[in-house]
């Protein structure tokens, strides 16, 4: 079957410094990556790179296929077409996918009127309402209907994301981007959105990147990792080995990191 998102030998630097190094990653459909390293070693470039949201004032060479498209170098208009239907993305902050002044419903609305298009249909009037609440539903948010009259700052963080999340879905992705979808989030609601995340992902058969610096959130969701560090790739594989047995000293201090913090929070790894 063919990867949904190819990326071969990808160079990311700006003003000749580089940032991302040769780096190869493929995702076939139905997949789960995990992308981890410390912050600063290049994953959400990677991840931008994935789907041209770069900025303009990084300098890129390489492959990346999306969806068997060419990404580097491709124009607006074929980029839209791919974000959203093959692509999806979930930030780490959810209010970077919300606008504070729009009620929910109509934000959640919009991608959905996009799929809708692209499907050759015109959803409007009660029928676009119902679709809003089911798709709110579907992310497991109460009363759908306050959510849909509410405003981003009326609601909670991680129902924040879960709205991020159920935009996301909305234009039905074959691959859900997910970069550090947590991390903004208290310990009870970064276990919920994980779970949220992994059901939906499940039952929609779609692929899955995940992006974190969090090796036990990584390691709950994904098949797969590949550790970035400085923009290299120093190690991947299975999850479990990668986590269980380490090959490289600086895939260690990861785990050995995340154990400690572990351990000091009352867990048992
Ligand atoms: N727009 C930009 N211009 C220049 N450098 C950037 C830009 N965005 C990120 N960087 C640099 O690229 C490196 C990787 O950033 P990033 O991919 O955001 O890391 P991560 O997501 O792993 O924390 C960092 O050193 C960061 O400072
Ligand atoms: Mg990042």
């Amino acid at each position: 079957m063919t990867d949904l998102l190819d990326i071969r030998g990808l160079n990311l630097s700006t003003l000749g410094a580089p940032l991302v190094k040769d780096l190869s990653l493929s995702i076939a459909p139905g997949e789960r990556l995990g992308l981890i390293g410390e912050s600063g070693s290049g994953k959400s470039l990677t991840a931008m790179a994935a789907t041209g949201l770069l900025p303009r004032s990084i300098e890129k060479s390489g492959s990346v296929l999306l969806g068997g498209t060419q990404v580097i170098g491709a124009a607006d208009g074929v980029l839209d077409r791919l974000r959203g239907t093959v692509a999806a993305f979930v930030f780490q902050e959810p209010l970077t996918a919300l606008d504070p002044l729009m009620r929910l419903g109509r934000q959640v609305a919009e991608p959905l009127k996009r799929r809708a298009r692209r499907d050759g249909q015109d959803l409007s009037g009660t029928a676009l309402d119902r679709a809003v609440t089911e798709l709110l539903e579907q992310v497991a948010l109460p009363q759908p209907e306050r959510i849909a009259r509410s405003y981003p700052h009326e609601i909670s963080g991680g129902q924040r994301q879960r709205v991020a999340i159920a935009m996301a879905l909305a234009c039905r992705p074959q691959l859900l981007i997910a970069d550090e979808p947590t991390t903004a989030l208290d310990v009870t609601t970064q276990a919920e959105i994980v779970k949220l995340l992994d059901g939906l992902v499940r039952e929609r058969n779609m692929a899955l990147l995940f992006i974190s610096h969090d090796l036990p959130v990584v390691a709950g969701i994904v098949d797969r990792v590949i550790v970035l560090r400085r923009g290299v790739t120093v190690e991947q594989g299975p999850v479990g080995t990668v986590f269980s047995a380490p090959r490289h000293d600086y895939t260690r201090s990861l785990v050995f990191a995340a154990r400690s913090l572990d351990r000091a929070l009352g867990g048992t790894a």
